[in-house]
């Protein structure tokens, strides 16, 4: 087989004890897993909701090379400044046009060119911008600029279904797919018939004890009542969750994908 490059894929970091997951693991699991670029889902990383400038640079002080997000992106004050002076740090593209930050990152290692885009789904979230038209286009660019790109997709989305299209969407146009969101693990890593990595979702890195990383008794209460009690994140230790796909360097299809859980 030619040389093939690793792409590692984490899911969405959950306040303090995601980040100290991360410092704790993320260089041995780099170094075990022999990832070329990682990418992590940052946008739960200040206590549950949102990121600031003090965990992106903690995160790429671990050696993130872009840090992911989606809808609670906005929530920290300096959240504009931040998206507006962070290349590493990406919001949904499909964001409409006025949006601060954006969506797509290009950058050279080991002397490839990689490309993280970061897109959201629309069913059960926000009615933004049509991410299969947004990804299209800006494929489209990034394509005639730098054709030997290596790709790789964040879909932060609600719905199994728009993901899966997504996916089969973007599949022999980019190298992986992994969705952000849910926060749960799924089992359905494939690889598609255009070569395209891709798993539903990556699950958290977060606190084992939870619901979805809140703490379990707010979880309940807000099941039994309906009521819209606020939610903290839970705390303990946690779990990092993710995909690592290995990717063909000659030609970007991907030929491994395996989930992580350390
Ligand atoms: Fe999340
Ligand atoms: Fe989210």
């Amino acid at each position: 087989m030619a040389e093939t490059v690793k792409v590692l894929m984490i899911g969405d970091v959950i306040g303090e004890p995601g980040m100290k997951a991360l410092f704790a693991g993320l260089g041995e699991l780099r170094r075990r897993l022999g990832a070329d670029l990682v990418v992590v889902n940052g946008e739960n990383a200040n206590s549950g909701f949102g990121i600031t400038k003090d965990e992106c640079d903690r995160l790429f002080g671990l050696g993130v090379d872009v840090v992911t997000s989606g809808n609670h992106v906005w929530e920290k004050k300096g959240a504009t400044e931040l998206l507006d002076s962070e290349p590493r740090l990406l919001r949904p593209a499909n964001y409409p046009a006025g949006a601060p930050g954006s969506g797509l990152a290009r950058l050279e290692l080991g002397g490839r060119t990689f490309a993280v885009l970061n897109l959201q789904g629309r069913e059960g979230l926000y009615p933004i911008d049509c991410p299969f038209r947004c990804a299209e286009g800006l494929l489209a660019v990034l394509r005639a600029q730098s054709p030997d790109a290596i790709v790789v997709v964040d879909v932060h989305a609600e719905s199994n279904e728009e993901k899966e299209a997504l996916g089969f969407w973007l599949d022999g146009k980019v190298s992986a797919v992994a969705g952000t969101h849910t926060h749960v693990q799924t089992a359905d890593e494939r690889i598609l018939p255009q070569g395209t990595g891709y798993l539903t979702d990556l699950g958290m890195t977060g606190p084992s004890d939870s619901v979805i990383g809140v703490k379990t008794e707010i979880c309940l209460r807000r099941s039994l009542t309906q009521m819209p009690i606020k939610m903290e994140t839970a705390e303990g230790p946690a779990v990092i969750h993710g995909a690592l796909f290995e990717i063909d360097g000659a030609s970007r299809r991907c030929v491994r994908v395996e989930r992580v859980v350390a």
